[in-house]
């Protein structure tokens, strides 16, 4: 489920219920969503916790993890939100890469610099490479690897923006994936 907060009037608790039911069913569940422009009202954050507790996937942006956390340093932001009952959480940060917990570290998985025509919607393409991914079996890193791959093909692209799985995968090779140093 992506851009939820896009959808008024939107019935978070209901489709939690929705997640639920397809999980039971053997679906992967994804979520992303958006930024809330109303706020972040107590409704809305519970509504978004809720299908939190249903997801095995959460693909937030920096801003939208902060603003649910009220948490700052990316390190805190990740333990936040996968109290929060979320089965796999990468946060997304722009140019700069996206983050994960694996294994105990903050890994980044570095964004691949290119010449941006247009970088709206890339949050949404990076999904897109993300869940591609795990639709074939690969782990956490690779998948974050794809996303990564997906969004930057898109980003520096006019037309055509949509990539195949082959290009992708071949571009996320030369993905540079570090740990952060988590200030104590
Ligand atoms: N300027 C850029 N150059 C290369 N890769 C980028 C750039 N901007 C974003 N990306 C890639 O796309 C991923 C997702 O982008 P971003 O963090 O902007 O998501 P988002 O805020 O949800 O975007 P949107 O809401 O516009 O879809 C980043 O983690 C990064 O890998
Ligand atoms: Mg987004």
């Amino acid at each position: 489920m992506v851009g939820s907060s896009n959808l008024p009037g939107i019935d978070l608790k209901s489709a939690a219920g929705v997640l639920a039911e397809a999980r039971c069913a053997g679906v992967l569940t994804v979520f992303d969503s958006g930024w809330d422009a109303d706020g972040w009202s107590q409704e809305s954050v519970e509504g978004i916790r809720a299908v939190l507790a249903e997801t095995d996937v959460y693909l937030p942006n920096l801003d939208e993890a902060r603003a649910l956390t009220g948490r700052s340093q990316v390190g805190e932001v990740l333990e936040g939100l996968a109290s929060l009952g979320a089965g796999v959480v990468i946060v997304k940060g722009g140019e700069i890469g996206s983050y994960a917990a694996v294994d105990g570290r903050v890994v980044l998985v570095e964004a691949i610099s290119t010449e941006v025509d247009n970088a709206v919607g890339a949050g949404d393409v990076y999904n897109a490479g993300v869940i591609a991914g795990y639709l074939r079996g690969r782990d956490v890193l690779t998948s974050m690897s794809l996303g990564t791959a997906a969004a930057s093909l898109y980003v520096s692209r006019r037309r055509d923006r949509f990539p195949s799985f082959d290009e992708v995968d071949a571009l996320a090779q030369q993905v540079i994936i570090s740990t952060v140093e988590v200030q104590s």
